[in-house]
């Protein structure tokens, strides 16, 4: 399996100002570095550079899906794979980028821009964020619901089947459950390359949009504490707290002050089976598996910001 984990994402900001400051003093994210329209951030216990990138840019939306392989090799292997679909693939100088090295981009047949790197740069902790805990890259931030680390993307594809076919067959990023409408077709994929339930999500919409992009908490009592402090700080919730049935996270979701929808989410179930074989979930418990305890699903939940792939060089 060529692909490690989800490394990082980078989301489009109109406001790059406003969106650095809801995610390092109202979440908790913590701010590596920022200049040139951009910020570096990361949950606490990310052990790179960064793992949020921020971009200032007119429309809010997702500006490439970053995942890490092992070498160079590898990577020059699922290009391979890539090429040979049909799609182009970019080679980006990793001096032109800031926490990693050299990388390959590309957008998916469902229009995701994807970076495969396998070099990275290491956070380290300067000062007062220096842990004597060797475990801890900084010292656990004293705010309420500071992020432990990246967890999973959401996206809206217009055909799930053949984007989850394309991750799995092409990427090799396994299949871990899914859900079938009464329709016989494909609503929903979830995929991981980890032991997480998933990294990325997938669920269809006419056209493709970036979903939401979560973080990690420790606990379910983290995310409810995190409403809390959304709602006396003056934002909104979309939807949740919750329970989805299908990982059994928690799960809140909100948007940032630029229009990206973000998920703080907490526990979950894990895979560790080397055969493990996709769950389905069909149309009578499907309600369930969206939402255990039964949280009204939002309508504005059928659509997203942009897929821009912005950062996707002609080189
Ligand atoms: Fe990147």
């Amino acid at each position: 399996m060529p692909i490690s984990h989800l490394g990082h994402a980078e989301l489009l900001v109109p406001n790059v100002e406003e969106s650095t400051a809801f995610f390092t003093q109202i979440i908790g994210l913590q701010l590596t570095e920022k200049h040139d329209g951009q910020a570096y951030l990361r949950g606490w216990q990310d052990w790179d550079h960064s793992t949020l990138i921020l971009t200032e840019a007119g429309e809010p939306g997702l500006g490439h899906l970053a995942w890490r392989v092992p070498t160079k090799a590898d990577g020059d292997q699922l290009r391979a794979a890539v090429e040979e679909r049909g799609i182009s693939v970019s080679a980006i100088d990793g001096g032109s980028v800031v926490g990693h090295g050299d990388a390959y981009r590309f957008i998916t047949p469902g229009g995701i821009p994807m970076e495969l790197y396998w070099e990275v740069e290491r956070f380290q902790a300067r000062g007062a964020q220096v842990s004597r805990l060797k475990s801890h890259p900084n010292r656990v931030p004293l705010s309420a619901c500071a992020p432990r680390r990246i967890d999973h993307c959401g996206i809206l594809v217009a055909d799930v089947q053949a984007e989850q076919e394309f991750l799995t067959d092409v990427l090799g990023i396994p299949h871990r459950y899914y859900v079938t409408g009464p329709d016989g077709k494909r609503w929903g994929s979830w995929l991981s390359a980890t032991n997480v339930s998933h990294e990325i999500s997938l669920v269809p919409a006419a056209t493709g949009y970036f979903h939401h992009l979560a973080y990690h908490i420790d606990t379910p009592e983290m995310v409810l504490r995190a409403a809390t402090i959304l709602i006396d700080y003056g934002y909104e919730l979309e939807w949740g707290p919750g329970k989805h049935g299908t990982s059994g996270g928690t799960y809140l979701y909100f948007r940032e002050p630029s229009g990206n929808r973000v998920e703080l989410w907490s526990d979950g179930m894990m895979i560790f089976a080397p055969d493990w074989e996709p769950l389905e979930w069909t149309p009578e418990i499907a309600e369930v598996g969206r939402s255990m305890w039964g949280e009204e699903y939002p309508e504005s939940f059928s659509t997203g910001t942009q897929l821009a792939g912005s950062l996707v060089a002609s080189s």
